[in-house]
């Protein structure tokens, strides 16, 4: 069959590599791809705000299958209209991509459903949201209602960082992102992935990760889109991982669909672990990037007909055949990220370090010129490798960040020490 993928990062790639492998896969197009891609099948030029010219391209192709990458299009209802118009797709519609395209209406459907999350209450308006935060008292956390890539949540240590947020978040720092706030309780405890297959009724357990979101090493610095990530984390044991079906993505899925709004594609939890048990941080509608380059380095059986059951409504009992080593990824980003990454800079070795053992280099945000690779975006590369434990895994990964010769770029020295630490 043909299969068409939607998107240009580093989970794109990984996605693309996996799909690539499959025996029921004719040609793959990626729209927009990235150099990465080109081996694997053909980047095509869409645009894919223009879903009347995503299904034409589908009729003219004979693509039988979407898989959807980035939230975006989710949230605009890409999916919906594949579907209208015959194609299958693998994503959830609009109204159930709400999961992540509204932290409110997450909150409110963990409340209506006894879901374990953060205390927390909505705003439409800053002197209600502030005089909440008083009485709640810091830490404690605010955040935009939308899609703010990444940047809408700040964790508050004191009440005036966090009437800080309430002003910069209405006073439109992220426009109609900020219309509404969620403010909740600050939760303690360790973070992790979580993803599963879901086919509207059922869910299926896929993996779990863990990703370093700060840009500096030691977790410091400012939240970017992450920075490195590994599989599986260790926190998510089998009886954790058996807790958070139960506790949060089987009653998250059975809500949506009393709601008359099923969720198809892949849940994203994001999760605290405390002393408790399992609490939902935030559900995103789509892979994680850097999670699917580790995830996916670890799968052991075909991706593609587990997203075409996903999308059919027919997932397998399963268990997914998942490899016991470790993956992990080096986000390998440019000068600059995640405030003003430098363009334009040369990369060069990649082919040296990806024939390294256990190593797969994934593009993001890349570009060719000529015969010349250059940066083209914050995060750039995403070095990976799979070891017997995490510590050669990091070992690895990091061999081979040290044999791509590029100046321009930066990367954390410490992926991983968490689970090496312990
Ligand atoms: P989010 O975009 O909702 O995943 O939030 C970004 C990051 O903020 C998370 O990965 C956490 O590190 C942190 N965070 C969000 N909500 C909370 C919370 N209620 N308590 C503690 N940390 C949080
Ligand atoms: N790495 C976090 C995300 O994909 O949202």
């Amino acid at each position: 069959m043909n299969v068409l993928l939607i998107g240009s990062g580093g989970r794109e790639h990984a996605l693309a590599l996996s799909l690539s492998r499959s025996p029921l896969l004719t040609q793959l197009f990626i729209a927009p791809g990235n150099p990465g891609t080109e081996a694997l099948g053909r980047n095509v030029t869409l645009d894919v705000a223009d879903h009347r010219a995503v299904v034409d391209f589908c009729k003219l192709m004979q693509v039988g299958f979407v898989v959807v990458g980035p939230e975006a299009p989710l949230v605009a209802g890409l999916v919906d209209d594949l579907e209208a118009a015959g194609v299958l797709a693998f994503g959830p519609s609009k109204a159930a991509a709400q999961l992540e395209g509204s932290k409110g209406f997450t909150k409110d459907l963990c409340a209506q459903f006894s879901i374990p999350t953060a205390d927390y209450q909505r705003f439409s308006a800053p002197e209600p949201a502030k005089a909440y935060v008083r009485q709640r008292g810091a830490p404690i956390v605010v955040k935009a209602d939308g899609l703010a890539a990444g940047k809408g949540v700040i964790v508050a240590m004191s009440l005036a960082e966090a009437e800080a947020a309430i002003d910069m978040i209405f006073g439109g720092a992220f426009g109609a992102a900020g219309a509404e706030v969620v403010v909740e309780d600050f939760l303690e405890g360790e973070e992790a992935s979580f993803f599963a297959l879901c086919d509207g009724t059922r869910a299926l357990a896929f993996a779990s990760a863990q990703d370093h979101k700060r840009v500096g090493d030691g977790d410091t610095g400012p939240n970017t889109g992450g920075m490195g990530a590994y599989s599986p984390a260790p926190i998510m044991s089998e009886a954790m991982s058996a807790r958070v079906m139960k506790e949060i993505i089987e009653p998250t899925m059975a809500g949506m669909r009393q709601r008359g709004t099923p969720f198809k594609g892949v849940l994203f939890a994001g999760l605290m672990i405390g002393s408790k048990g399992p609490k939902l941080i935030e559900f995103n509608a789509r892979f994680g990037d850097p999670e699917t380059q580790v995830m996916l380095a670890r799968l052991n059986e075909d991706l593609l007909p587990l997203l075409l059951a996903a999308a059919k409504g027919a997932l397998p009992a399963g268990p997914v055949k998942l490899s016991a080593q470790t993956a992990l990824t080096v986000v390998y980003a440019a000068r600059g990220y995640p405030d003003a990454p430098e363009r334009g800079s040369e990369i060069k070795g990649l082919d040296r370090a990806a024939t390294m053992e256990g190593v797969t280099v994934f593009h993001a945000g890349t570009k060719r010129e000529g015969t010349r690779l250059l940066a083209n975006g914050g995060r750039v590369l995403n070095v990976t490798a799979r070891g017997d434990s995490v510590a050669q895994a990091q070992a690895r990964a990091y061999g081979a960040v040290d044999a791509i010769d590029w100046p321009g770029g930066f990367c954390r020295r410490d992926i991983g020490w968490r689970a090496i630490g312990k």
